[in-house]
């Protein structure tokens, strides 16, 4: 087999990135080890930036999402029992987020894909990346045999790889002398999904001296909330409940706001990770969305960053095609970590400006307050928190 770009993993980076090339007259193959249901409902994300939102367009992939999608233009901020608006266009010059999930996302992707023709291997692993420092780099792969074992092997020949597959993916390992800068974190996210309408037509992101507590939704009948617990929680020792009672308590508020309980569909843990690998790329060889980076989920930055570096490949590649100049591709690692590095700052002072830290001190937790209260009342410090989520300009 042989094409000019061979995408390891279809997930957003992935999907997109084939989407992007498709529409520049570029071809691709997008090798995904897992089958389509289980891409197509992995639960994760769902705020995409105003950039996000504008690729997607321009890539005409986004006509479910412009009837589906819910456009928010602000956040509350919960602390001390007080609530707190940010109101994103007013700071930002009109710019707002989408509520959309990323498996929806990943659905409207897959389905362009398939229409248009294009390679799509679902139960398809990459083995290994081999020659990326050659003109001719190959993938390695095992497509799954009938029964989910054994199965054959075959070589994917291509002028680029682009290695989109996730955090445990192949792709990373075959960029020799790298760099990685992580943080963990001593707590994680439980999450849930639930039949009910959301309790407040906005996201709202709440400071608890009991931790952390996020409400978000997938529609205006589905409600995504999450809890902060300690890092090793299993989501089965929380009973129903439980949630919904320690769910009201991290929400409460002085004035009469209500929390609406429903029946809870999913259930799952989440770690917190904050991972860099520098650089992006090695000769031909590009990793491109959590292939290469993690952010905590607070800022919810994870598919958004991964739209940005997909389309600062596609830029690159579409640029070579038509100069013959290599100075976009060769700029690539340095384009991309910038914005990741602005990104990856941002969630860590989500992070920490909400969450209960087990060893926190009594003076760290005033400290939390005071930045609270200081978004809350400074112009220059909530317009510094709404062009952040909103988002940073790609490329
Ligand atoms: N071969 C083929 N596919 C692989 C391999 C492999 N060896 N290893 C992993 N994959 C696939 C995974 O099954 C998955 O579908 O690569 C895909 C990676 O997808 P994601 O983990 O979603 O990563 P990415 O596309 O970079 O998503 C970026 O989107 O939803 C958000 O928060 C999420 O931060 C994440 C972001
Ligand atoms: C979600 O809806 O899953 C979500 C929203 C905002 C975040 C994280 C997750 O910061």
């Amino acid at each position: 087999m042989r094409t000019t770009v061979g995408i390891i993993g279809a997930g957003p980076a992935g999907l997109l990135l084939a989407r992007l090339l498709h529409n520049a007259g570029i071809d691709s193959v997008v090798l995904e080890s897992r089958d389509r249901a289980y891409v197509e409902r992995r639960q994760r994300a769902g705020i995409l930036e105003q950039g996000t939102v504008d690729v997607l367009r321009e890539a005409g992939a986004a006509e479910r999402m412009d009837h589906e999608g819910l456009r928010h233009d602000g956040i509350e901020l919960r602390f001390d029992r007080r609530r707190h608006r940010v109101d994103f266009p007013a700071l930002t010059g009109g710019r707002s987020v989408m509520v959309y999930a990323q498996t929806e996302v990943c659905k409207d992707l897959i389905a362009l894909q398939l229409k248009s023709g294009g390679p799509l291997l679902f139960e398809t692993e990459a083995l290994a990346v081999e020659g990326a420092d050659t003109d001719r780099p190959r993938v390695r792969f095992r497509q799954r045999g009938e029964g989910g074992e054994g199965g054959a092997e075959g070589v994917l020949e291509c002028d680029y790889v682009v290695g989109c597959d996730g955090f445990w993916g192949v792709a990373r390992s075959a960029v020799p002398d790298g760099r990685t800068f992580e943080r963990t974190y001593p707590f994680s996210w439980l999450g849930i999904l639930a039949d009910v309408a959301p309790s407040h037509d906005e996201l709202v992101y709440a400071r608890h001296d009991r931790g952390f507590a996020l409400l978000s939704m997938r529609s205006p009948s589905v409600s995504r909330l999450y809890l902060q617990v300690p890092a090793d929680t299993d989501a089965d020792s929380w009973s129903d409940e439980q949630i919904w009672d320690e769910l009201e308590r991290r929400f409460e508020t002085d004035d009469d706001w209500t929390l609406r309980r429903g029946p809870i569909t999913q259930k799952s843990v989440t770690p917190m990770r904050s991972y860099v690998h520098e650089p992006m790329r090695h000769g031909r060889l590009f990793l491109a969305g959590d292939a290469a980076h993690i952010v905590p989920p607070t800022g919810a930055k994870g598919l958004n960053l991964a739209v940005g570096d997909v389309v600062t490949f596609a830029r690159a590649l579409a640029h070579r095609t038509a100069t013959g100049s290599d100075d976009l591709l060769d700029a690539y690692s340095a384009t991309c970590l910038r914005r990741v590095w602005q990104a990856e700052r941002f969630s860590y002072d989500m992070t920490t400006l909400l969450h209960t830290a087990p060893d926190a001190t009594p003076f760290e937790d005033r400290l939390q307050l005071a930045r609270l209260d200081r978004i809350a009342s400074s112009r220059a410090a909530e317009t510094d928190l709404a062009e952040a989520y909103t988002g940073f300009p790609i490329g």
